[in-house]
């Protein structure tokens, strides 16, 4: 055999790698603001040029992988990690082409393929592009046709990388009835992790969602910010691997204890990332993802919602058909446009007069509704109020007929003792029997006639995964079967009650989440109803989530004045959980005062756009205002939460031109009026000079309206 001289070997090797330069493959996403980049470099590997760069860097290395896997020489976070069938740990993808779908007028559908030139093993980089909104959703499909089993160690749903410079990082933790604190921390090497353990939530200590500011401290108005959402409702991870000179951004369902085993020929979808871009700050971000989530993320986001009255802070679990139907008239009297009945209303052998009991057994107890719901929900509509219905249909206590009857359908772990949360087990929705049973509940209780709304809790999250229905070597897979369970279950509940409301309730906000907001109208972000407290929640959900989708409810807790809460419910979705007959007439006419205020703006407030205006934390209020698509009305919300100087306050994103009509709503017995109500004055006149409003104490609230000249 010839052999070639050292030096021939090098400068052949340099001509391959100039020509692979020179006519190097590259996939390009655009929108409006945002190029991400993937090029095809040595050895037919993808890679991403990274986020935000402005100027290309020319020599590509490892770390620059568009998704790196591991086990063949990327020894950073893997975005996926497989055991072949064979048993070989590695996988080496290299690039296969792409497959471009144009959806609509401003949205493609973009497929990067990859192959294992070794193994029948691929996987499609999937992402579908919202030119011009600037929003990416992301996903991954695997798939093979290997002659056995591939275990899935790692699967990220999206792997991006950023340029590190000077990367701040703005995340949320928190617990029951204290969801939604924001962290903000500049990104520094290692790796930082945010995730959840709990399998049937995401959230209650972090939110699978979070923002990154490009070129450090952004604001409302001004930086590259780019904000990202999980679309999961089970155990997630978002890993922020900082390697010095890159950040990768690695976010999925929770490789804890997950591996998934995948049959040959079957795809395996990640959950969906979203990504939202602006040059232009927080602000833009949150109205682009908005109008976003208006049109995909969740249902029905065009319907203004109703008024909506709960009465589990009225009664708890102390109710019959008389004392909930005498809540009907005063709540019609007020303006209530929905009642909504909660937990308490089933179990016969085991009645569910409080949290240790009955849960599972979803008849109507015969003792408070002796002719089911049926003539409750009836009443309700003669009434003139729509009716809604509490559930928790994953759920039962051990105290329940469904428990002793299927004692193997609950989640546990064999030889442990059983641990309950809120006395309750969770039901192991990946056995079809559950399915079914689940099912048949819901047709049930959604069926009963005049029942347009329901609110769907699940009161606790997984502590002892075992499933007893799932082989001993597919435990790891109930994270991911169950949360699939759970999507099939909501999607035909969505599809067979096209007309209910659902509202999504978790403990609280532990399913404040895209995933399974897509088969709901609202969730509900906290059981903390203090309005003080609400302030700020509602301001950060308010990233991610529009105001319509953000339930809240007026109530006693914080005792804060009928005034303040019913101004800071108003500013998302208005209900109240009150015993309205024990109101005093004062705090009655405030409640009817706002509930028709409430009517008049709900199409600005849900509908239009939102600007954050002054931040509430830390400081002695809050501000925001919302404008209508067409610019022609706003309403500004003051939340005054310590004594403060009466400074003015600035709306923004008005109609420089027009003239508004300026007039608080519902204003405060006994406050002075405004100094500019009733005057028309011009939106660039309103944004230089704003408005002082009638609150500069502590817990007193301001709401106006500008809109057109009368
Ligand atoms: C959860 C919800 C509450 C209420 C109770 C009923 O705690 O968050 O709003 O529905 O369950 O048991």
């Amino acid at each position: 055999m010839q052999t070639i001289p050292g030096s021939l070997k090098l400068m052949a090797l340099a001509l391959a790698l100039a020509s692979t330069a020179a006519g190097a493959e590259s996939v390009r996403l655009q929108t409006k603001n945002l190029a991400l980049e993937f090029e095809v470099g040595e050895g037919g590997r993808l890679y991403q040029r990274a986020l935000g760069v402005r100027t290309k860097q020319e020599r590509l290395q490892r770390t620059d992988e568009a998704y790196p896997q591991a086990g063949d020489g990327y020894v950073w976070e893997p975005a996926l990690q497989v055991v072949h069938a064979d048993g070989n740990t590695s996988t080496a993808l290299v690039y296969d082409g792409v497959q471009r779908k144009q959806e609509a007028q401003d949205r493609e559908l973009v497929r990067i393929k990859l192959r294992d030139p070794a193994y029948a093993f691929e996987a499609a980089l999937c992402f579908r592009v919202h030119r011009d909104r600037d929003v990416l959703e992301q996903w991954t499909e695997i798939r093979h046709h290997e002659p056995g089993v591939v275990a899935l160690e790692r699967m990220a749903s999206t792997s991006l990388l950023l340029l590190p410079a000077n990367v701040e990082l703005t995340h949320f933790y928190g617990d029951w009835a204290n969801e939604m604190n924001p962290v903000r921390e500049r990104l520094t090497p290692g790796t930082k992790v945010l995730d959840s353990k709990l399998g049937v939530r995401a959230h209650q200590f972090r939110n699978p969602s979070f923002l990154l500011s490009l070129d450090g401290p952004a604001s409302e108005t001004a930086g590259r910010v780019l904000a990202g959402s999980l679309a999961w409702s089970g155990s997630f991870q978002c890993a922020f691997d900082h390697l010095g000179e890159r950040v990768r951004v690695l976010c999925g369902v929770n490789p804890f204890a997950s591996a998934y085993h995948l049959e040959p020929e079957t795809t395996f979808s990640t959950p969906v990332m979203i990504w939202v871009w602006s040059s232009a700050g927080f602000g833009e971000m949150s109205r682009k993802l908005h109008a976003w989530a208006r049109d995909f993320g969740f249902r029905d986001g065009h319907e203004p919602r109703t008024v909506l009255l709960n009465n589990w802070e009225a009664t708890g679990f102390d109710f019959d058909f008389n004392r909930i139907a005498g809540l009907f008239e005063p709540a019609k009297q007020l303006g209530v446009e929905l009642f909504l009945l909660d937990d308490g209303w089933f179990g016969n052998n085991y009645p569910r007069v409080d949290d240790w009991a009955g849960l599972g057994d979803w008849e109507p107890n015969r003792k408070r509704l002796p002719q089911g719901l049926a003539p409750l929900a009836a009443e309700a509509t003669k009434r003139g109020l729509r009716f809604g219905i509490w559930l928790e249909p994953e759920m039962v206590n051990p105290q329940s007929e469904l428990f002793e009857n299927h004692p193997d359908w609950v989640i546990r772990q064999p030889k442990r003792e059983l641990e309950l949360q809120r006395n309750q087990l969770a039901l192991d929705l990946t056995r079809p029997e559950v399915q079914e049973f689940e099912w048949k509940v819901i047709q049930d209780v959604l069926g009963v006639a005049d029942v347009s709304y329901a609110k769907w809790d699940c009161n606790r999250y997984l502590t002892q995964p075992g499933s007893s229905w799932l082989a001993p070597e597919r435990q790891s897979h109930l994270w991911i079967d169950y949360v699939r369970a759970l999507y099939a279950l909501m999607d035909r509940t969505a599809k067979a009650f096209p007309k209910t409301e659902l509202m999504l309730c978790s403990g609280g906000g532990g399913r404040a989440d895209y995933g399974a907001l897509k088969y709901f109208h609202e969730f509900w972000p906290s059981d903390n109803t203090d309005p003080v407290r609400r302030v700020a929640m509602q301001w950060d959900y308010s990233y991610f989530f529009p105001a319509m989708t953000l339930a809240a409810h007026v109530t006693h807790w914080g005792k804060r004045p009928m005034h303040f809460a019913c101004a800071v419910a108003m500013s998302a979705r208005f209900g109240m959980d009150l015993d309205l007959a024990k109101l005093s007439a004062e705090d009655k006419s405030v409640c009817a005062g706002a509930i028709s205020a409430y009517k008049r703006i709900r199409d600005v407030t849900h509908l239009g756009d939102l600007y954050r205006l002054e931040r509430p934390h830390h400081a002695p209020r809050g501000a925001l205002n919302f404008v209508s698509p067409d610019r022609s009305r706003a309403v500004l919300f003051v939340f005054q939460l310590k004594e403060g100087e009466p400074l003015p306050v600035r709306p923004e994103g008005l109609d420089p031109a027009r003239r508004y009509a300026v007039r608080e709503l519902n204003p405060a017995p006994g406050r002075a009026a405004l100094p500019q109500e009733g005057k028309a004055i011009t939106g660039a006149d309103l944004m230089r000079d704003g408005l002082i409003p009638s609150c500069a104490k502590a817990v007193e609230a301001c709401v106006v309206e500008l809109g057109p000249e009368p």
